[in-house]
């Protein structure tokens, strides 16, 4: 028996020393430290030898199979690790080329986004994010649009139920806002909004950013100020900018800002509707009626508001003409961003 376990060991260690590759490990476990192997059956035949001797027998059986152990799993690192100091054949080949590990990358809206958000930070706006699931009162009623009122049509609202629904824009933020803090106030607030519309320029789901800021004596040529700047970081200082007066019912007066299209330079195209003008936000002073319905008092503050739509702004930057394009998930697409 002991013969039988010294002979063992010491041709375990010659097999183990002529290990030299991966393909040889499973092969020499099983043949030493397998159930089946010579090992194990010298193990069981223990309980054959004479009382007297087992237990020398037995520790020296452990002792033996300690060692294996340890210089097989030693072994087993260094050629897994490609280290190979038995002469073999290296596992590493330093002479392939690496392997190629595609990168991620953030969805074009997603990167516009980030950068609208960053530039209106860079002007001391804070940024808050709401609910996609909204209630008709602060996608509708806190903002001056009673039920039945005409603007709702503008809407192409997804209801949930007769009081939720999806937001159609980011500006029950305004509201949600207003409602907790006092002023003075500078937020942005990005985020999905949702209409029942889908064509060249509109799709079901997209993304606005809201922004306003209420204080005391706010006046439009603050929200001049503001917009040209954001508008001169997103594009550049020769970006023309105009001004449309328009209805919003939170806001009064109110504007559409347009830019010259970048598809035609100004010039007329499918993008544009042949006008040379994009618009890219809906902007105002905030009615005092929303003052109101947030417990500010109309005579002490005034403000202004804006909600940009960020899928326009990101087709515009990047020459566009097709705002499907960025919900197809064709990543031939994507990965140019
Ligand atoms: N919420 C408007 C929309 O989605 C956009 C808008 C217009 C937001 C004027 C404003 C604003 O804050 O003052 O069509």
């Amino acid at each position: 028996m002991e013969e039988a376990l010294l002979r063992l060991k010491s041709e375990a260690e010659a097999d183990l020393a002529s290990l030299n590759s991966t393909q040889g490990i499973e092969p020499f476990r099983v043949k030493y430290l397998g159930r089946k192997s010579e090992f194990s059956s010298l193990m069981r035949s223990l309980g054959e030898v004479s009382p007297e001797d087992r237990p020398r027998l037995g520790q020296l059986a452990n002792a033996v199979k300690q060692e294996i152990e340890k210089k097989f799993i030693l072994k087993k690192e260094q050629i897994e690790e490609g280290a190979d100091d038995a002469g073999g054949i290296p596992e590493t080949d330093l002479s392939l080329p690496g392997r190629y590990v595609p990168f991620g990358k953030l969805h074009p809206v997603t990167q516009i986004m980030e950068e609208i958000c960053s530039i209106f930070e860079g002007m001391g706006f804070g940024v808050a994010e709401g609910p996609d699931v909204e209630t008709d009162f602060y996608n509708f009623e806190a903002l001056n649009i009673p039920p039945h009122h005409p603007a709702r049509d503008m809407h192409d609202t997804f209801y949930v139920n007769d009081s939720i629904l999806l937001r159609t824009h980011t500006s029950p933020m305004q509201a949600r806002i207003m409602e907790n803090q006092e002023p003075p106030l500078r937020m942005i607030a990005p985020g999905k909004v949702y209409r029942c519309d889908s064509d060249i320029t509109h799709t079901p789901m997209f993304h606005q950013v809201e922004g306003f800021l209420v204080d005391k004596k706010v006046s439009f040529s603050d929200l001049r100020g503001v917009l040209g700047v954001f508008i001169a970081r997103m594009f550049d200082e020769e970006t023309a900018i105009r001004a449309r007066p328009s209805f919003f019912p939170f806001t009064e007066p109110s504007a559409e800002i347009d830019i010259a299209c970048v598809m035609c330079r100004g010039k007329g195209c499918r993008v544009c509707k042949h006008t040379g003008w994009l618009e890219i936000l809906g902007a105002g002073m905030i009615d005092p009626e929303v003052f109101k319905m947030v417990g500010y008092d109309p005579e002490e503050y005034s403000g202004f508001a804006f909600g940009l739509g960020v899928e326009r702004i990101a087709m515009l930057k990047y020459g566009i003409n097709d705002i499907r394009l960025y919900y197809e998930n064709d990543l031939r697409f994507l990965s140019q961003f």
